[in-house]
């Protein structure tokens, strides 16, 4: 399924289209000088500076009315104001981490495709930054600066993306030289002209990383007839890449947003193939991967809930994943999407991967209530008296028993008509928040549910055991939906202990 529109006819425009935009392209890098010897800001350099006024300018202008939803989230990130789609070269750098995003500065709904940026100083808390890139008008990546990654190049941030012009993809490098503040599209841009082999369903969202001295790049497409692939370059500098071969392909018509990463001994690939985000665990030698487990779920939910993931290390060397949540605010406040809480994720047995929350999302609790020994009746709620909340966090654990289900209703009003259902059916083996529903099942030995829930006003975040995840967003109308009920059917339950916390904002003024 698709959810917004944008130009996925690049490869139907033909080889024409790329024959005319690279020779404009090549007419303009020989044109100038390279950031090193340029000691005056170049006509394209200006020109991006005042679209990126113009950008900044039209998100302060509408950040206000966004800022006044009561349905925007308190601890998830999101732009001041208007749309926003997939998490952006996530990257912590000399005591910071910087997170950008998939931007259109001028409204909330898919466009004019610009690089948003947050910066934190611990993962939980952060603040917003200026726009860091957006398309400069006439230019290569006149329609749009696309998803991509962001490394440190002998100590220079370079920003890798995909510029779009005419539809058509290519790969460009940005760098920056006062700290990640601003950012300078490189003169050679476009780096990589043109896709490889012919009939490309798409040619974007590039994933670097650096092995050996030599830097790697995983880039998203599709190859009629063969399906969803990712195309393997290497390169010296980040301006000259060399292709290798595919590093993968198989379901799908596209694979958006590759992600190719070590843990421990293996390496995973996951693929955004523009429905639900797949994982696959496999060896990577000789430039080669060898899948060596099925595709496997990310998250639970659809490309709604968590799509078109971005991963990084943090400081302590664990390894962190983010992705964006789709879906707007209350009607007249010019919001739309958000990036998910940060997880981390390690490699279990079975060749699969655990996804946790941040331990340090800890940080944001404020008051807290907790409960034991509750005694759950078969068909009867169980009312968390003096909770009541829309931006929480709760942590219980279920002894399941003989129970077919048991779960908890978040954003529920005091008569219980309107509440956002989280359910684990222990018969049908699934997990669901509200309107997203996967599979899941205890592990042989299991007898206990533990479910670390994050209610932020119109999301729902839910981590199950430990390892698995699902997400939903919910949009409740009335301003009393803020109770807690648990509940268990086909028999009685116990949950030995809840404890529930009022979280906090995580913007830093
Ligand atoms: C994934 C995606 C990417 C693309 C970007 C455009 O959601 O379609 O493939 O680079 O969004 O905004």
């Amino acid at each position: 399924m698709r959810i917004r529109q944008f130009p996925q006819w690049a490869g139907f425009l033909g080889s024409m289209a790329l024959i005319l935009a690279s020779a404009h392209a090549q007419e303009q890098s020989t044109a100038q000088l390279t950031p090193e010897t340029n000691v005056e800001t170049s006509n394209a350099d200006k020109i991006h500076l005042q679209e990126l006024e113009r950008a900044n300018a039209s998100v302060k202008a509408a950040a206000p009315l966004a800022q006044a939803d009561p349905l925007r989230p308190a601890f998830h990130i999101t732009a001041e104001a208007n749309w926003i789609n997939d998490p952006n070269g996530p990257i912590y750098h000399d005591g910071e981490y910087h997170l950008f995003f998939q931007h259109n500065p001028y409204g909330d709904a898919w466009g004019n495709m610009s690089w948003g940026h947050v910066v934190s100083e611990d993962l939980v808390h952060w603040k917003h930054l200026p726009i860091a890139l957006t398309p400069t008008p006439g230019s290569y990546d006149k329609d749009g600066i696309f998803s991509g990654c962001c490394v440190i190049n002998d100590g220079v941030p370079t920003i890798i993306y995909t510029g779009v012009e005419d539809g058509v993809q290519r790969q460009c490098i940005a760098t920056s030289r006062d700290g990640m503040r601003t950012w300078t599209k490189h003169p050679a841009n476009p780096v990589i002209d043109a896709p490889p082999v012919e009939n490309t369903t798409g040619f974007r969202d590039p994933y670097v990383w650096e092995q050996d001295g030599v830097w790697y790049m995983a880039l998203g497409t599709g190859i009629r007839d063969q399906g969803g692939a990712a195309f393997l370059y290497r390169s010296e500098d980040l301006v000259s890449w060399e292709y290798l071969h595919l590093l993968d392909s198989g379901f799908g018509n596209m694979w958006e947003c590759p992600n190719f990463f070590p843990i421990e001994d293996k390496h995973v690939l996951v693929v955004a193939p523009y429905n639900i985000l797949r994982y696959a665990v496999g060896s990577y030698k000789n430039d080669r991967f060898e899948r060596e487990s099925p595709w496997r779920l990310l998250c639970l939910s659809d490309n709604r809930g968590f799509y078109a993931s971005h991963t990084q290390l943090d400081a302590q060397g664990r390894r962190i994943v983010w992705g964006w949540i789709t879906g707007p605010g209350s009607t007249g406040h010019p919001w739309n999407g958000m990036i998910a809480l940060p997880r981390v994720v390690t490699l279990s047995k079975d060749n699969r991967l655990s996804v946790a929350p941040l331990p340090e999302l800890a940080q944001l609790r404020g008051g807290h209530v907790a409960f034991s020994d509750i005694l759950i009746e078969k068909d009867s709620p169980y009312v968390l008296e003096g909770v009541s909340g829309d931006a929480i966090e709760i942590d219980l654990t279920f002894d399941i028993g003989a129970s077919q289900s048991v779960g908890l209703d978040v954003l529920c009003s005091p008569d219980g008509e309107e509440k956002t259902r989280i359910v684990f059916d222990n018969y049908a083996l699934t997990l669901a928040a509200g309107d997203q529903k996967g599979p899941f099942q205890l592990a042989p030995g299991e007898t206990k549910m533990r479910l670390q829930v994050y209610v932020d006003r119109s999301v729902v975040e839910v981590f199950a055991n430990g390892r698995e995840n699902i997400i939903c967003r919910t949009y409740p109308a009335r301003t009393d939906s803020k109770q807690v009920r648990l509940f268990s059917s086909g028999d009685r339950s116990k949950v030995p202990q809840v404890d529930v916390w009022q979280l906090g904002s995580i913007w830093k003024p």
